[in-house]
């Protein structure tokens, strides 16, 4: 069976084209190198000793895209590719909406057009806005706070309707929570080409000394200790969704969202002490104002993907602190 990956060589792409090379998939991968490199598709090489097909190129662009599903026999798509920089996007926010927009409604267009109608899309838990309960369940009520998330609910608008229109589609939406960590090989990861946004890729620099330390976004939120609370999911078992949602859209038609998340929340400080424990490491932090729209808490309920499509995460925050600082050693 083949499956077409956009966005295959970014972080979470890459590990999903590991597990499924591993699973017996067959890949192919369209990717620009926005936000990725291309020595990453060699690394996946390495890992799984598998290869796959690349097109180097945007998912906007429907003549390319018409081109790889006229030469590749596709059954399935994942669709990762677009832009995800919460704060980029509050200053660039019609380059968001064109380029994350723009490249879904030309894949579902070209999809339609060849008959491909299964599809796994990334959505995040950025979806539900400030959560009024937790641990949050996928019938909680929807809103974003910025560009990008909008342009997440929007995509996940048009899907519904695509599937209102014609229901031989068969969609599966996973909102993912806080993904981090790396494949325990080292051989792919995160690797931010700015000075990340994101606590985990922030503090692996802070502790490799590339960044002086971190500042931690206040410490006077509703939680146990005061710092933000979120639900991180070890990218490998976040990528293992993928294999049982592939299998979920072959099996039954319909729209279907999931999250996937532990449903474990660790706060900011939760993570450092982890981070420091396991890999023997200082990272020097100062406590600082909050981040403009940052909530107190998000974590999953991740009983419905436990339940309909046999998804559990079973990494520990031991584990994801050091794989994420070992991709940072071999990668030095
Ligand atoms: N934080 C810091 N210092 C930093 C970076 C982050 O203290 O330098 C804190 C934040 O305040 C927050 C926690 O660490 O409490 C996590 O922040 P991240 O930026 O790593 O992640 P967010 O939960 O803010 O957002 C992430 C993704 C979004 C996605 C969301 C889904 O960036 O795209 O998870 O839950 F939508």
């Amino acid at each position: 069976m083949k499956i077409l990956v956009t966005g295959g060589a970014g972080f979470i792409g890459s590990h999903t084209v590991v597990e499924l090379l591993d699973s017996g998939y067959e890949v192919v991968i369209i990717d620009n190198f926005s936000n990725s490199s291309p020595k990453v598709l060699d690394s996946i090489k390495e890992i799984t000793n598998k290869d796959f097909k690349f097109y180097e190129g945007d998912v906007c662009d429907k003549q390319l895209l018409n081109k790889i599903f006229d030469e590749n026999d596709i059954n399935s798509v994942i669709h990762f590719a677009g832009f995800k920089a919460v704060g980029e996007s509050v200053k660039k926010p019609l380059m968001y909406y064109r380029n994350n927009i723009d490249s879904t409604l030309s894949l579902l267009e070209v999809m339609g057009e060849h008959n491909v109608k299964k599809l796994v899309f990334s959505s995040s838990a950025t979806v539900y806005g400030k959560p009024k309960e937790l641990p949050i369940k996928e019938d909680a009520s929807l809103s974003t706070t910025n560009p990008y998330g909008s342009t997440k609910l929007m995509i996940e608008g048009i899907l519904k309707d695509l599937y209102i229109s014609d229901n031989s589609w068969s969609i599966a939406v996973l909102r993912y929570f806080n993904p981090i960590g790396a494949h325990p090989t080292g051989l792919i990861g995160e690797n931010p080409k700015d000075i990340p946004n994101n606590l985990m890729p922030y503090i692996v620099k802070v502790a490799n000394k590339e960044l002086k330390e971190l500042s931690v976004f206040g410490n006077d939120y509703d939680t146990h200790d005061g710092t933000g609370v979120r639900d991180y999911i070890h990218v490998v078992d976040l990528s293992r969704g993928h294999i049982k949602a592939i299998e979920k859209v072959n099996k039954d038609t319909g729209i279907n969202y999931y999250n996937l998340g532990t449903g474990t929340g660790y706060s900011v400080l939760d993570i450092v002490e982890t981070f420091k424990r396991v890999n023997n490491i200082d990272v020097p932090y100062k406590i600082v104002d909050r981040r403009p729209g940052d909530i107190d808490a998000c974590f999953a309920d991740p009983t419905k993907a436990l339940n309909e499509l046999g998804f559990k995460a079973t990494h520990t925050l031991d584990e994801m602190c050091k794989d994420a600082y070992n991709y940072v050693l071999k990668n030095k």
